[in-house]
């Protein structure tokens, strides 16, 4: 199967230039002024569309068991909405239970991941520590991999990374050429504010995000940068949503510490009022952690990402719907936390920002894709629209638009944290593999067809981390 895509603009982070992209064999092998269609080839008319690199979420949860339930979004699920929402691959994460051998989680995970529509990779989480632990990551870097660690350091009494497991894990990282990586919650202070709360008779969604106010996000982006700076390796934060914590990526950057972060499409659209709705299933709904923030950090993170210290945009993509968000019906610290969002994360991204003026075309590939892929080292192979990448590619419509609905999104959730918002620049055609995934508004996502995708490691002497 090939196609031509003719007479669109190519959109990568360095350049945009007006050309033909003519793929085969699930490559991109041309890309060029006037370029024949083979015979055979399908042809796509791509007058006043963009010829982008597919999305890339660097931050997904499908079918996580967390919190006493299932996250009801698998791989296959996920990655076709992802196609919807032009993003044609994940990272998802591997995350073992205390004690649980690593190598055995990763396994499963990838068991499960073998339904997937598109391409995926894993970050294997570091929950718990002893020699088998520091054994296994070096089994998952040279032969399965994996270059990027997880440390969760909220979540206590569960998958928590105490400081001794910061430290030995990112020591072991540094050795192995792995990018460690955090969730910054001081996951004591989140345990000890819960308590308090419910004690106090706090038990609606109203006490999920006083339980988490921002200075517990900025100690803990604190603490693991100055470990990573200490220790002399990188360090990526996901999901930063306060300006606590983009300070202390900003001064860090400054210091010349290789510390990235990341931002989820809704930290950077929405606010913290949405828990005070007096409907408990709609505050419940938007329970994720970190919270939703005041609007004034909403603000400065959009101002992370433009400065270029924030360089990645994901989701945290985890669903759960309302029977499952009702396990805390008489106690917040009980319903699982999660939200969806792999279908609309480019189309708010666009909207909110390059049609805000915040982002250039160009600026949205790199926090969309690019930067993703040079982080976690799957570029140019993704990332990019080039002759040798793969056919990854969304063909966006800058002039299209809609207004996203549970009613009519894709994602196997019942709720939309971007109900009724509309958006402008929505994708014509998603190709994944050199195929034709989504067009039109119609899905033709096959199970089982994405491909786990290795991530080399960095060599720490000329290449470990500073790619983006
Ligand atoms: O609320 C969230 N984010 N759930 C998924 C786990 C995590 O912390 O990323
Ligand atoms: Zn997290
Ligand atoms: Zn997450």
């Amino acid at each position: 199967m090939s196609i031509l895509i003719r007479g669109g603009t190519v959109v990568n982070a360095d350049h945009m230039v007006r050309a033909d992209v003519y793929c085969a064999d699930g490559a991109v092998r041309a890309v060029g002024d006037a370029i024949e269609a083979p015979s055979g080839a399908r042809v796509i008319e791509a007058d006043g569309l963009l010829v982008m690199p597919g999305g890339i979420d660097p931050h997904t949860h499908m079918e996580l068991p967390f919190m006493g339930t299932v996250a009801s979004e698998d791989f296959f699920t996920g990655t076709a909405a992802g196609f919807a929402g032009g993003t044609t691959s994940i990272i998802d994460f591997v995350i073992p239970g205390p004690q649980q051998n690593l190598m055995d989680a990763y396994r499963t995970w990838r068991g499960w991941a073998e339904k997937a529509a598109g391409d995926y990779g894993f970050h294997v989480a570091v929950t718990w520590w002893d020699e088998t632990v520091h054994a296994d990551m070096a089994r998952l870097v040279h032969e399965e991999g994996v270059n990027s660690f997880k440390h969760f350091m909220a979540y206590k009494n569960a998958i928590m990374a105490t400081d001794d497991i910061l430290y030995q894990s990112f020591a072991r990282a540094l050795e192995l050429g792995a990018m460690p990586t955090v969730h910054a919650e001081n996951g004591e202070l989140v345990f000890q504010l819960q308590q308090a709360l419910v004690a106090q008779g706090v038990t609606g969604p109203e006490g999920h995000p006083r339980s988490r106010p921002p200075a517990v996000e900025g100690e803990a982006a604190q603490r693991a940068i100055r470990f990573a700076e200490v220790l002399g390796v990188p360090l990526y934060l996901v999901h930063v949503s306060t300006r606590d914590a983009l300070e202390a990526i900003t001064q860090a950057r400054s210091r010349g510490q290789r510390v990235y972060g990341e931002v989820l499409a809704g930290h950077l659209l929405l606010d913290d009022s949405v828990y005070l709705n007096p409907d408990w299933e709609t505050a419940a709904a938007h329970v994720m952690s970190p919270p939703f923030r005041p609007a004034e950090h909403r603000d400065a993170l959009w101002r992370g990402l433009q400065s270029g210290n924030l360089q990645t945009t994901a989701t945290d993509h985890c669903c759960f719907c309302a029977p499952q968000k009702a396990m805390g019906r008489d106690d917040f610290t009980r319903i699982p936390n999660g939200t969806a969002g792999i279908e609309d994360r480019m189309a708010v991204l666009w909207t909110h920002g390059v049609g805000s003026g915040r982002l250039t075309a160009q600026e949205f590939v790199a926090v969309t894709s690019a930067n993703a892929a040079k982080l976690f080292n799957l570029y140019p192979r993704k990332g990019r629209v080039a002759e040798g990448a793969d056919a990854d590619i969304v063909l966006w419509d800058p002039a299209a638009s809609k207004t996203i609905s549970v009613a009519t999104h894709h994602q196997n959730v019942d709720f939309n944290i971007f109900e009724g918002m509309t958006v402008t620049g929505l994708p014509a055609y998603t190709l994944s593999q050199g195929k034709v995934v989504y067009a039109q508004g119609q899905l033709d996502a096959v199970r089982g067809a994405g491909r786990y995708i290795k991530r080399p490691a960095f060599n720490r002497n000329i290449g470990f981390g500073g790619q983006a």
